[in-house]
């Protein structure tokens, strides 16, 4: 398929990627026997059955369950290192990627193992296959912003290996302004501040982290068409929405993929981007993501498709001296 070819080839950047969202049934397995830990599941094919959902909550129950095979750096070396040579085989030219420390240092995984596996990744990634990579911690918003404070603290020592900061996990009855202070805080040490917010909640959530969290982007972002003045407003203000339809049609946010909004968001003149989120759960990466919008939503063009594609590269946080090499 010559656009396919084309897309694939296209310089591109992953903007809503969660690491631990990337950790396949093999690797689970693996890191399981690794550790000697047992799973709830007999073998790689079950599990896989098991990626049934029914919304965000029933995804992020096996999520958190999966993760807990993640122990030591090697582990999130590992994770990460076959994360981004895949990102690359996609295009990928840039990847700002979103990991949940409270996952980890709730299960008494130290925060320096985190941090110490995924800048070795990094590194490795930048050297070996001139990938740049910013990396964004998200704060779990079904915990308190105290928790959310204390993380931000313990994260300090490794500020300048941070991007910005995120906020994830079960959005329903979460709002946004919640996590004002920890938001104003991380601001403070001058990071960049994304949220999800209108996956599952209502636009007014998507309102509350753009006024309460001062959000840069939103994440999935796709319910505010059913706010016109919001839509204007995002239109105006140029706000990226990171959408992952693979992952919409997953958690049944929409239906089917031949319903997705995506469409309609870029006619609306809105600065969407495409994203894989958690690709070893929802069925791809960002090009599978890719390959089936141009199945199911074939109203999108090369004209659509540029602009998408466009739009990942503008709205990413990348330094100037990684936008130079991209041109
Ligand atoms: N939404 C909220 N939290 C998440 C997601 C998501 O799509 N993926 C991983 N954590
Ligand atoms: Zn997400």
């Amino acid at each position: 398929d010559a656009l396919l070819d084309l897309l694939r080839r296209a310089p591109k950047a992953e903007l809503h990627l969660h690491i631990e969202g990337t950790l396949e049934p093999e690797m689970m397995f693996a890191l399981a026997a690794r550790h000697g830990i047992p799973l709830p599941w007999p073998d790689v094919d079950t599990l896989r059955r098991a990626y049934d959902f029914q919304d965000l909550q029933s995804f992020l129950d096996l999520y958190y369950a999966g993760a807990s095979v993640l122990l030591q750096a090697r582990d999130f070396e590992d994770l990460a290192w076959a994360y981004f040579q895949r990102a690359r085989a996609d295009g990928c030219v840039r990847c700002e990627i979103f990991f949940d420390p409270q996952t980890h240092t709730d299960r008494g995984v130290p925060l320096a193992s985190v941090m110490q596996g995924l800048n070795a990744a990094i590194a490795r990634a930048r050297r070996e296959l001139g990938l740049s990579v910013g990396l964004i911690p998200c704060f779990l918003r079904h915990l308190s912003e105290e928790a959310a404070l204390d993380t931000l603290e313990a994260l300090k020592p490794w500020r300048d290996d941070l991007l910005g900061v995120g906020l994830d996990s079960s959005e329903r009855d979460h709002p946004p302004e919640q996590f004002a202070m920890a938001f104003a805080a991380a601001g403070a040490l001058g990071l960049h501040r994304v949220a999800h917010a209108g996956e599952e909640g209502p636009p007014a959530y998507i309102w509350d982290a753009l006024r309460s969290l001062h959000a840069e982007r939103v994440d999935h972002g796709v319910r505010c068409l059913e706010d016109p003045a919001l839509v204007a407003h995002l239109r105006e203000a140029g706000t990226p929405l990171t959408v992952c339809p693979l992952s919409n049609v997953k958690l049944r946010v929409v239906p089917r993929l031949e319903d997705h909004a995506l469409p309609q968001l870029l006619a609306e003149g809105l600065c969407a981007t495409v994203n894989a989120d958690d690709p070893a759960y929802f069925g791809g990466y960002l090009m599978d993501n890719i390959e089936a919008c141009t199945r199911a939503l074939p109203q999108l063009g090369l004209r659509e498709w540029h602009r998408l594609l466009d739009n990942s590269l503008a709205a990413s946080f990348a330094p100037d001296i990684d936008r130079i090499a991209w041109r």
